[in-house]
């Protein structure tokens, strides 16, 4: 089958794509022929290396945690899916023909394969950080850099659960951000300002790293209010760093739910092909996604 590899960390050119022995589905897991996989930033973050020490990987490896697809073989011990089923996920390597999926759901009624892929990684971050936050019904919640993908499922999540949400993007970004029914303002200079003019701000997110954690606090009045998922320079100001993933299949579920009530989409900003892996990585990298990018074989 065809994967994109890299045997080599480095920058997008280090990926390939090349031929390899299909993987085949363990105990717990399923095998699915992938039709589309999300494409997040930390699979350009692990091409980089960025986490070679803390979580070292064998090379030549795989890229790519999200995807949708159909399944066709199922692990020992593995209830409830059958070889056929429509189902989204995450696992490994799964820019490629077929990948082996380690939690998955199946795929809501009238979501293109294309669309679920771009969901796992975002709404599982999204449905912990609120969680984390601790922001309740009836409070404001601010969010930094809030039209990319964990955003898109942040404002959406929040609005179903009554969460009032003032959220920062780029001047394009601003009747994006007001159709998921937040209080849009931007990002750069005065923006602090703007925030407090829009009103009291309860908790806050930083999504984009963009080195706002001071004034977050500043907003918030208190750091345990504040989480980032992006600045690793957060804790010294006292605010949480969230990094450990919660429960996919939860997540998931619950993603399936809310889309099927109409209460959550998030957009495909743009699709490539296999050959084009490293195009995706390259404009993910640029930092402005609406929505998601996702990887189509
Ligand atoms: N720790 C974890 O568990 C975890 C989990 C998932 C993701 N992450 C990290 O979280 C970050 C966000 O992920 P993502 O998938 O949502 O990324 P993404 O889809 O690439 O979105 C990035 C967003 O940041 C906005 N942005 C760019 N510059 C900004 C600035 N100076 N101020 C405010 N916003 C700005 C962009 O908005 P405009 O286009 O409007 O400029 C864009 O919507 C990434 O760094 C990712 O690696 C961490």
């Amino acid at each position: 089958m065809k994967r994109v590899s890299f045997a080599e960390f480095g920058g997008p050119d280090v990926l390939q794509l090349v031929d390899a022995e299909e993987p085949h589905a363990g105990p717990g897991q399923v095998r699915i022929a992938v039709r589309a996989a999300g494409v997040n930033p930390v699979d350009w973050r692990i091409r980089e290396g960025q986490f070679r020490e803390s979580h070292p990987i064998e090379l030549p490896a795989g890229v790519g945690l999200d995807a949708s697809g159909v399944v066709d073989e199922v692990g020992e011990g593995v209830e409830g899916v059958e070889v056929g089923d429509r189902v989204f996920g995450e696992g490994s390597s799964t820019y490629a023909e077929f990948a082996v999926l380690s939690a998955w759901a199946r795929m809501p009624e009238g979501l293109t394969f294309e669309e679920a892929a771009g969901y796992p990684s975002v709404v599982e971050t999204a449905l912990r950080i609120i969680r984390e936050v601790g922001v309740r019904s009836g409070q404001t919640l601010l969010v930094s850099g809030a039209s990319g993908g964990v955003g898109s499922a942040v404002l959406q999540i929040a609005r179903d659960r009554g969460i009032t949400v003032i959220g920062t993007a780029g001047a394009a970004n601003q009747d994006y951000l007001r159709s998921l029914g937040a209080v849009a303002t931007t990002y750069g200079e005065g923006w602090v300002e703007r925030v407090r003019q829009l009103g009291h701000v309860d908790a806050a997110l930083d999504l984009a790293g963009s080195g706002v954690i001071r004034e977050l606090v500043e907003l918030t009045g208190d750091p345990q209010k504040v989480i980032s998922i992006a600045d690793l320079g957060a804790p010294e100001l006292g605010v949480r760093f969230s990094g450990v993933a919660g429960s996919v299949p939860e997540a998931l579920t619950e993603a399936a739910g809310l889309i099927s009530r109409g209460k959550l989409h998030i957009p495909v900003e743009k699709s490539y092909t296999l050959a084009e892996a490293a195009a995706a990585h390259i404009d993910s990298h640029a930092g402005h996604t609406r929505g998601r990018r996702v990887v189509v074989v």
